[in-house]
């Protein structure tokens, strides 16, 4: 009897030590394939490296430490409890958004994105799925399609002509570019959102602000999940739930307008006059509901004001510092529209190729979102030879891709005839190339930002001459960038604009 139990004592550790030994196998094979990355430290691993230099946008840190422990263009990273990889090559991405796109297209989820996006009910954060499908499609077939996009060009027209009469009226003095722009973004965001600048305007757009900067804060309890006492210490949530509620009553606000006004239903008239109708739509196999719309909303903003700004401004910014590219761009525009008091945005979209170089080549130096959301792997893959297992976050880095010397020649100089003789374009097909992103989770308001920047500078460039503030310098001109989730200028690009005069 006491063999027997013996016997079975003896097969039952076995068993353990081999399943054991084969777990720890499994498991050191899959470690052993994982991209390179730099040392780690003991419980933090290398979240050290993330938060050396808070000055230093994450995009170049990023950058940096790919070109210094990667293989490749590809890199380890454990933060926190969270491993990750980050992608800074053209091939490597291709193979994430092309070949594994499904296995990349889900969204990590913080703390700051669950609540301002509303659990991920819009577009942005929902995960992939029947839901996110269906927002997708009304999106690309009722909100955001081309000849919507193109009959929005009335309102940006109007905004436009508002903000050339205030640089009229502040000639020859110093106006704040970044601010007027960002203004002239949001009013032709709200006017296709809702069809008419709402109150309360100011405090939402300070809070869309505030979103964006939450949004790019390091997620601590996101990179520590187990450790429950630091969740609660997060400093963080207190501003998220402001912020949240703030955001909130604004825009259930409006959607209480519109729907006693009896507006309702009139759809084509504004974005969500669309959602209001499609709520009541039996068709959908997924009910919309009020909170789907607030989501929407927060997407719109979030996603289209600061980066149709940032694109704007950078893209001033760097003509600025280049007079040869400014001239060139002027006498382009001045030479296609002589004798004409108001531009046609369509003929500023098909007629000044040179226009379009500068804005492209302005997507490449500065990708309004340089580092794209983490997406989560949702099934252990071998991408470019390396194991990336289950639930790891993929951090893509366009802005790096952006800067590949293997694919761009001189890669950190603003050189727009680059764009001359080449076909590639932002449309997600060219892999050096991402400033709108690619594969299933391409940015849905390409052509609405692509218009709201080109446009503007279109009327820019025919109306005004342009000079930096005295004292500046085409070398002293800052071009220092400010951390963030969409990036812009450091400082507010200021600018003393002078009727031109055919
Ligand atoms: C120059 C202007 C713009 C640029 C450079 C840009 C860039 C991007 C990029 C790179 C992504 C993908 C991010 C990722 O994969 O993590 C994205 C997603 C998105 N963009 Fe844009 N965007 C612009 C304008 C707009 C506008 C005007 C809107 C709407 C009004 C918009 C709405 C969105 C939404 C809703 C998503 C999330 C899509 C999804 O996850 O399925 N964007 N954008």
């Amino acid at each position: 009897m006491e063999v027997a139990f013996n016997f079975i004592s003896f097969v039952f550790f076995l068993s353990f030590f081999i399943l054991l030994h084969t777990q720890w196998r499994k498991k050191a094979k899959t470690r052993r394939n994982l991209p390179p990355g730099p040392p780690e430290l003991p419980i933090i691993g290398n979240l050290h490296e993330l938060m050396s230099d808070s000055q230093q946008p994450t995009h170049r840190v990023l950058g940096e430490l790919v070109k210094k422990y990667g293989s490749q263009g590809m890199m380890k990273l454990q933060i926190g409890e969270i491993l990750a990889v980050v992608v800074s090559s053209p091939a490597v991405a291709k193979e994430l958004l092309r070949t594994h796109d499904l296995t990349f297209t889900t969204k990590t989820q913080s703390l700051a994105s669950k609540t301002l996006f509303y659990n991920g009910l819009g577009v942005s954060f929902s995960p992939y799925g029947d839901y996110w499908r269906q927002l997708r499609k009304i999106f690309a077939m009722e909100l955001l399609n081309a000849k919507i996009v193109r009959s929005f060009s009335s309102i940006r027209r109007d905004e436009i002509h508002c903000l050339l009469a205030y640089l009229h009226s502040s000639s020859g003095q110093m106006v704040n570019i970044t601010e007027r722009i960002f203004l002239l973004m949001s009013s032709i965001i709200c006017k296709s959102a809702f069809g008419e600048v709402f109150n309360g305007r100011e405090e939402f757009l300070e809070q869309v602000k505030e979103i964006s900067e939450l949004l790019g804060k390091l997620d601590l309890a996101g990179v520590f999940p187990s450790w429950k006492v630091l969740h609660g210490l997060c400093s963080n949530k207190n501003r998220i739930m402001k912020t949240h509620r703030k955001v909130d009553a604004i825009i259930e606000n409006i959607i209480k307008e519109k729907l006693e006004s009896g507006n309702k239903g009139r759809s084509g008239d504004s974005l969500i006059d669309v959602l209001v109708t499609q709520m009541d739509s039996s068709g959908l196999q997924l009910p919309i509901t009020h909170d789907t719309i607030k989501a929407v909303i927060a997407d719109m903003f979030a996603g289209g004001s600061e980066t149709s700004t940032a694109t704007t401004v950078w893209a001033m910014s760097e003509m600025m510092k280049n007079p040869r590219v400014m001239e060139k761009a002027q006498t382009e525009v001045r030479e296609v529209f002589k004798g004409k008091e108001t531009l046609d945005e369509k003929d500023i979209i098909e007629q000044l190729p040179y226009l379009k170089q500068v804005v492209k080549e302005t997507l490449r130096c500065h990708p309004p979102f340089p580092v794209f959301s983490p997406r989560e792997c949702r099934e252990e893959s071998i991408v470019n030879g390396y194991t990336i297992p289950l639930e790891t976050k993929v951090i893509i880095n366009a802005w790096a891709i952006g800067r590949d010397s293997k694919y761009w020649e001189d890669p950190e100089s603003f050189i727009p005839e680059r764009f001359e003789e080449s076909s590639i374009d932002f449309t997600g097909n060219h892999f050096q190339y991402l400033p709108f992103g690619a594969g299933r989770r391409i940015c849905p308001g390409l052509a609405f930002g692509f218009a709201n920047s080109i446009s503007p500078l279109g009327h820019l460039l025919f109306h005004f001459d342009w000079k930096l503030p005295n004292g500046v310098t085409v070398d002293s001109f800052d071009m220092t960038e400010k951390p963030g989730l969409s990036v812009g200028r450091k400082t507010d690009l200021c600018l003393i604009a002078t009727p031109h005069i055919a």
